[in-house]
């Protein structure tokens, strides 16, 4: 299976990944979730330490989250704002035994970033401002929660202390403080690994 091949670091492919979710999401795997080759690279550069406890803003079906705690010894927690994703995460994570993984059914504005060291966002509010990006009609494309969302992840982020990291994929560089230095950028640009400089 995907997950114990990536546990023995033997390399999967996204279809194969993705066959461990229901039919009915794996067609938004594409668009919205990480590919398993840019997780393993996101999450090998925030799991610094096997006790680094890594938020993923907006988990979806917990595809980043389920790839990092395979192949990585750090904890991972995915917040997730649609009932259904959440459900299914937490089915994978429980049907392979990861005991590093754990999923939060909630609002990002309910969160406190204060008992995680590392992030990764990948663009988790593009549905609010982007009517084509829409999963379901769930998240109503309102600017204004957009502005809110984003301000809310910002200053938690600045909040953290220095040597905090960050993966951000697809996501412009507004969303992350000034005060974070970007380390590299790789994938055409679209994926940029930061650290906290002040
Ligand atoms: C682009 S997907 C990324 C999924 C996952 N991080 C990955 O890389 O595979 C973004 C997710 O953010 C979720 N989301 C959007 N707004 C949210 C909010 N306010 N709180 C929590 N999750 C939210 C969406 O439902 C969607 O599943």
């Amino acid at each position: 299976m995907a997950i114990d091949k990536l546990r023995a670091n033997i390399s999967v492919s996204d279809e194969e990944f993705d066959s461990i979710f229901p039919e009915e999401v794996r067609e938004f795997s594409n668009r919205h979730y990480t590919s398993v080759y840019i997780s393993q690279r996101a999450a090998v550069f925030l799991a610094e330490h096997a006790h680094t406890q890594i938020l993923d803003i907006g988990s979806g079906t917990g595809k980043f989250c389920l790839v990092g705690a395979s192949c990585t010894n750090a904890h991972f927690t995915g917040v997730e704002y649609r009932k259904n994703q959440n459900q299914i995460a937490q089915m994978c994570a429980d049907r392979f035994a990861l005991a590093n993984v754990s999923f939060i059914y909630s609002n990002i504005l309910d969160i406190n970033f204060e008992q995680f060291d590392a992030f990764y966002i990948f663009n988790p509010f593009l549905e609010n401002i982007d009517q084509s990006a829409q999963m379901d009609q769930l998240i109503d494309s309102k600017n204004s929660d957009y502005v809110i969302f984003r301000q809310y992840v910002h200053d938690q982020l600045e909040k953290k202390k220095i040597g905090t990291r960050i993966v951000s994929y697809y996501t412009g560089s507004g969303q992350i403080p000034d005060s974070y230095a970007l380390k590299k950028s790789s994938f055409g640009g679209t994926l940029h690994f930061w650290e906290k400089a002040n």
